[in-house]
């Protein structure tokens, strides 16, 4: 209980089912304090209830309504009426009304006899739902930890007094509930959805089947699939009875919807439509697998659709051994690229190595959202039955793209050439990043972008809009902007061109080639003409450089160390990091060099070295723009300074890596110094400490790896992320000797 809200000296619980049976039990268990009072029309409930120690005295509603400081009524949804006809008055006659709250699963219905029998919604009168229940009935099913974890939602009104509000949610609080609140109208539209409908399709099925001939016999022969399905028929007849009265609006809202989904699979079922059949099933299949992690509380798409936030603490113990052959994930720019050509092509895709991360599931949700049939992702395997440049279908709302500048850059360009309008939002880092470098050029080519306040997220793009091609110089050397402008140039009348200022990663041109639509390189002009056409195909994405780097770095500093990092993407375009850590002296060899699917690919040797800091030329800069992270902590590693300039653009990534290393560097005691476009990082020994990420994966990864050599732990805050590009990061990590410890906590 909060300090503020006094102990009730006695609450009191109307209705002693198995509802209000858990919650006595709990408050008491819990230790809420003062006496708990159970009332109840049936008086074996109450002695039962006495009997096993739920309840300390069995009351009359006079004596509830005289003695008791909070009253929870825990009657079926149709008798609160009733019941408060005969509360109100007994309530009339004390100086300060008692608290109430209720617990029904419908919440308008509530209001509208509570407004019948009072006049108005009292300030003392605070609507809740716990959302848990069970399908025995009874106050013998009493569980007192029937409400931890589990949500509840309460349903305050603007003249709910705060007092009230404080006492409900202390006591759900005492039951170990994690609170919510919503308005009344809200809540029951979404229960109808998630609950109620539910429950109305389990007891018509189990009835449908119950009524025919074979009667009761059928039930013999239903497996597992049937009992999942139908496991909250069991539950009490008259609670469902008073909800479906109750709720009647919303449910039948929600089974018309229901049944237009019926509709469709029922049409494609009848006309043997596979591809519309797997279109519903794997979407199915995806939302059950998210809704399953939200139920599991795991980091998969912890930001997606706003959810609670967790931390997620690195802990990085001082030293360790790096060694073995490992293979990291795909890589995240070509699964990104992967999805959205195979999506756009003609046939079918078939992608291996794809990366299972937050950052192109997003991308890959965002197809299926605009009605692109997509099988898995199972174990790096994806196929995509593509529908054409001009088969895509309206989303039914905002695509969400989560962290990911690339998905959202990417379609941009895309999306812009499309018939149908669109809206791209992000989570709190991407809703940071600036979006004109994109919506700019394409207003030149004709499309129409509305972006968020300083052109950033959220991006509202208009379809229906004729491009045309333009020739553009790009400002800064970035792979997503040119990439977009390439995307939409399919969709342009005419030629487009961009112009890098130095040379940035070419997946978007080598895939679109591989794809078997054109596109023309003259020095630092890329072009592509608009009204092509794509051709699925296979696609092996090979394991991600910007990930790998983590582990090149980290064996290059730690003595004895001795790894191999297999079928890593070794484009000419990304190996800055292999440059840059060569230049400083690193012993890294390329094995079995190969071209796969049109990428180079190599296994990466890597041993420890001796390294010295240098002046990282600036050409690298493009090229290792993703692995400067970690690059500082070669440097901090290195004898001598390591010095870099020329990369502003770091500082408009998911975070201000500039910023966020600098600050994680001085926390260890790493001496830098920070400039507007790079930074001079100081070799030399290091000790342990406590550094924010920011919530960028990178910034979190990198400084695991620094702890192999600081005479401390490093423990990092804010680490869920890494989920974004490297899911199986720690597995990694601790296969190859490091010794990380990964710790969640409810933010
Ligand atoms: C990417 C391009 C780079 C990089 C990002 C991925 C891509 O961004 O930082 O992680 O896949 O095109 P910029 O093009 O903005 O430099």
């Amino acid at each position: 209980m909060t300090s503020k809200v006094q102990a009730p000296r006695c609450t009191a619980v109307v209705g002693l089912g198995m509802i209000g049976g858990s919650i006595a039990a709990g408050l008491k268990q819990a230790g809420w304090g003062g006496e708990v009072l159970g009332c109840d029309l049936d008086p074996s409930e109450l002695a039962q209830g006495l009997a096993l120690g739920v309840i300390d005295r069995q009351a009359s509603l006079e004596t509830v309504a005289r003695d008791a400081d909070l009253i929870v009524l825990a009657v079926p949804v149709l008798s609160i009426h009733r019941v408060l006809e005969r509360l109100a008055p007994l309530l009339a006659k004390r100086q300060s009304p008692p608290v109430v709250t209720d617990v029904g699963s419908v919440k308008r219905r509530v209001r509208e006899a509570v407004v019948a029998v009072c006049g108005s919604m009292p300030g003392w009168l605070v609507l809740g739902h716990p959302i848990a229940g069970a399908e025995r009935s009874g106050v013998a099913a009493a569980n007192p930890a029937l409400y931890r974890q589990h949500r509840i939602i309460l349903t305050p009104e603007a003249d709910t007094s705060p007092e009230a509000l404080a006492l409900v949610r202390a006591m759900w609080q005492k039951l170990g509930g994690e609170l919510l609140e919503m308005s009344v109208e809200r809540h029951d539209e979404v229960l109808a959805r998630t609950s109620h409908l539910p429950h109305l399709l389990a007891f018509s099925l189990v009835d449908t089947l119950a009524l025919q001939d074979e009667r009761l016999e059928i039930f013999r022969y239903a497996a597992g699939g049937f009992r999942d399905f139908t496991r909250i028929a069991g539950s009490d007849p008259v609670m469902w009875r008073d909800i479906f009265i109750g709720n009647r609006d919303a449910v039948l809202h929600a089974l018309d919807e229901f049944e237009a989904g019926v509709a469709r699979l029922r049409h494609a079922v009848e006309a043997g439509d596979g591809e519309e059949m797997l279109g519903i099933f794997t979407r199915a299949n995806h939302a059950r697998h998210y809704f399953q992690t939200l139920l599991n509380q795991s980091s998969y798409q912890a930001s997606y659709h706003h959810m609670e936030q967790r931390n997620v603490r690195y802990r990085a113990a001082a030293g360790g051994r790096v060694e073995g052959r490992i293979r990291v994930p795909g890589d995240k720019s070509m699964s990104h690229r992967s999805i959205m050509l195979g999506a756009l092509a003609e046939g079918e895709t078939s992608v291996e190595g794809f990366l299972e991360g937050e950052d192109s599931l997003a991308t890959l949700q965002a197809f299926r959202d605009m009605g692109v049939v997509i099988e898995g992702p199972e174990q790096g395997r994806v196929r995509i039955h593509g529908v054409g440049l001009h088969g895509l279908r309206k989303p039914a709302g905002p695509l969400y793209l989560g962290n990911s500048g690339t998905g959202m850059r990417l379609f941009s360009g895309l999306l812009a050439g499309q018939a149908f309008d669109t809206e791209l939002t992000g989570d709190a880092s991407l809703s940071k990043r600036p979006m004109n470098r994109v919506a700019d050029p394409l207003r030149l080519m004709g499309a129409v972008i509305e972006t968020g306040d300083g052109g950033r997220p959220p991006l509202r793009i208009k379809g229906g809009q004729r491009l045309h091609g333009v020739d553009y110089d790009m400002p800064m050397a970035s792979a997503q902007v040119k990439s977009c402008l390439l995307l939409a140039g399919m969709y342009a009348e005419g030629e487009t061109r961009v112009r890098e200022p130095a040379p940035t990663r070419d997946h978007t041109e080598r895939m679109l080639q591989g794809f078997g639509y054109p596109v023309s390189r003259e020095g630092a002009v890329a072009s592509i003409r608009g009204g092509g056409r794509l051709s699925g195909g296979k696609i092996d994405v090979p394991a991600d450089i910007s990930s790998a780097a983590f582990f090149l770095v980290a064996a290059s500093i730690t003595p004895g160390a001795d790894l191999v990092l297999e079928h890593v993407g070794i484009n000419p375009t990304r190996i800055g990091v292999i440059n840059i850590l060569r230049e400083m002296g690193a012993d890294i060899t390329l094995l079995d060099e190969r071209e796969v699917g049109g990428e180079p690919v190599a296994d990466i040797h890597v041993r420890h070295a001796e390294l010295h800091g240098i002046d990282i030329p600036q050409d690298q800069v493009p090229l290792a723009i993703d692995e400067f992270p970690v690059l500082f902590v070669a440097a901090a590693n290195a004898q001598g300074t390591t010095r870099l300039r020329g990369a502003e653009e770091l500082r408009v990534k998911e975070s201000d890596r500039i910023q966020a290393m600098a600050d994680g560097l001085t926390a260890l005691g790493v001496v830098n110094r920070v400039l507007e476009d790079g930074i001079d990082v100081v070799g030399g020994p290091y000790g342990g400490g406590s550094v924010d990420s920011l919530g960028d994966h990178r910034i979190a990864m990198a400084f695991t790896v620094a702890a192999l050599r600081a005479t401390g732990d490093i423990v990092i805050d804010d680490c869920a992320n890494v989920a974004t590009s490297f899911p199986n990061f720690e597995a990694l990590t601790k296969q190859v000797g490091m010794r990380l410890q990964v710790e969640v906590e409810r933010a």
